[in-house]
């Protein structure tokens, strides 16, 4: 079964995600990270900057994507990713790999080599899965999908905090700024920007708890999960 949540930077999407996956015990795929990933080993192994992100080789992505060189896993402790079997997944936080996987991943032959990926863990797994497009593009058929989102103020207001636990220090004003330029970017691309799949269900949190958000979201998911698993002649 598969449960998957989009919406914007900062609107919540991987701590309720993760938190739906536990109650129901299903894999959680976060799949900002795997964009991530591949922008950092663009940047890491052939010297890509912000201009040339943002058409990458297609044989540069093969080389990258060879089979087990980037590997995704969740456990206890949450989502990792390996490169060359070395874990990076602290390294995909920060405010630089943020600007630049937001520059790769409008570019096809990164989506598709993403999508890929995504796919692959879906293959195994029960999941819920976050991102921009894995409700409309990557899981259509999904059985549950949700768009989170929260007002510009509160998301700019939560990406700070973040960006602060990891020592870095951003004004509101620039926060504020960086949040815009990444909504920009998401949802004016081309290939599957950031848009809410007409089956999915809206979720606004701006003033919800992550508890309430989550409760509201469970339930929606139960009834799902309640379906999957009842007698086919009941
Ligand atoms: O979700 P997160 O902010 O970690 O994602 C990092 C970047 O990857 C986003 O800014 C977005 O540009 C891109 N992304 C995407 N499609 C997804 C997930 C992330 O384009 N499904």
């Amino acid at each position: 079964m598969i449960v998957t949540i989009d919406g914007p930077v900062a609107s919540g999407k991987s701590t309720v995600a993760q938190k739906l996956a536990e109650r129901f015990g299903f894999y959680y795929l976060y799949t900002g990270l795997l964009y991530r990933a591949l922008a950092y080993a663009l940047v890491t192994s052939f010297e890509y900057t912000k201009k040339t992100l943002e058409e990458p080789a297609q044989e540069d992505i093969d080389v990258l994507l060879a089979k087990g060189r980037i590997v995704y896993t969740y456990d206890a402790q949450g989502p990792h990713i390996f490169f060359d079997s070395v874990e990076i997944t602290h390294l995909l936080k920060s405010e630089f790999v943020d600007s630049i996987s937001s520059i790769s991943s409008a570019n096809a032959r990164v989506r598709h080599a993403v999508f890929l990926l995504q796919q692959s863990v879906a293959v195994e797994n029960n999941i819920v899965a976050d991102g921009r497009d894995t409700g409309t593009v990557v899981f259509p058929l999904a059985e549950a999908k949700f768009f989170l989102t929260a007002s510009l103020s509160e998301r700019a207001r939560r990406w700070r905090i973040g960006q602060m636990r990891q020592g870095n220090s951003v004004s509101e004003e620039e926060a504020r700024a960086a949040v815009a330029l990444r909504d920009e970017r998401d949802t004016t691309r081309v290939i599957s920007p950031l848009k809410k799949a007409e089956d999915a269900i809206l979720v606004d949190n701006t003033d919800l708890t992550i508890d309430e958000t989550v409760a509201f979201m469970e339930r929606v998911v139960a009834v799902c999960v309640a379906k999957e698993t009842k007698h086919p002649e009941l």
